[in-house]
């Protein structure tokens, strides 16, 4: 599919997992991806908490491209505890990478789509913030944030070309998924999160991917405001076991 040829598009958090797997669907579909990250290995190096360094990266790829069609934000970080165990530091941390840094990379691409007259806009929420998951604290409320951002700015910027939605992955093998699962005393709590899926499985960050390059492209012209959830059926309802007690 060459859904997005003569487009440029903006992934962030392109360095590692669903924002590496994005920019490749993405340039495969034709768009020319320009990736920012904390790491290296990405166009600009940079912390989406910096406001200033957010807007001149944007700055520059409209100098260089002249205009930029889609953007996909999946910089993010893990982290939170029960709220009583929380510290300030850590509820800082995880609320501005995964909220306030979305929102500096949707305020500084919204200015320059608003000027060119249209643009669209993924941002990578997560189930966990429209359903809570036991000692999610800041990452659930950051996540339920960035579900609410995109639906807010969907409702100011849909009569000015604008679409914006987000995606809701269930558990993704990626780095960020193993660095919880893997760790040590976790197998069983791996075990049952992998079961809490209906398929039986994580999902791969080429499945956030083919949901993400398909909300960006002109297939989902008349989607803006949705929160996709793309998990394997983690959130569908309840599985415990009745039917293999039938005998299926
Ligand atoms: N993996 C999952 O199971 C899962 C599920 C739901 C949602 N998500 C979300 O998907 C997104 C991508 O996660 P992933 O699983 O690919 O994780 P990952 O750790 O593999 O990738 C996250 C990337 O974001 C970058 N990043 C972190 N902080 C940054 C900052 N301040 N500025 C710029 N870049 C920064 C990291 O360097 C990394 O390259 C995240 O927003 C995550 O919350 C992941």
């Amino acid at each position: 599919m060459n859904r997005l040829e003569g487009t440029v598009s903006v992934v962030t958090g392109g360095a590692s997992g669903i924002g590496a797997a994005c920019a490749q669907r993405l340039s495969d579909e034709g768009a020319h991806v320009v990736t920012f990250d904390v790491s290296d290995g990405v166009d600009y190096v940079l912390d989406v908490r910096d406001e200033e360094a957010v807007a001149s990266a944007f700055q520059s790829i409209m100098v260089a491209h002249g205009r930029i069609d889609s953007v996909v934000n999946a910089a993010g970080v893990i982290g939170g505890g029960p709220v009583h165990m929380l510290d300030g530091d850590e509820w800082d941390r995880v609320i501005d990478v995964n909220l306030k840094g979305t929102f500096h990379v949707n305020k500084h691409a919204a200015l320059h789509m608003l000027a060119q007259g249209w643009g669209s806009i993924v941002n990578i929420a997560s189930i966990e913030g429209i359903e809570g998951t036991e000692g999610g604290s800041a990452y659930n409320a950051s996540k339920a944030g960035v579900v609410m951002l995109s639906k807010s700015m969907a409702i100011d910027y849909g009569r000015r070309g604008l679409r914006v939605n987000c995606i809701c992955p269930g558990g993704i093998d990626t780095p960020m998924l193993r660095s919880i699962t893997d760790s040590e005393g976790m197998n069983l709590y791996q075990e049952k999160l992998r079961e809490e899926h209906l398929l039986g499985r994580f999902g791969e960050p080429s499945e956030i991917a083919a949901a993400a390059a398909f909300l960006i492209s002109d297939d989902a012209s008349f989607i803006t405001g949705h929160a996709l959830v793309v998990d394997g059926g983690f959130t569908a309802g309840l599985r415990v076991g009745l039917l293999e007690q039938m005998g299926m």
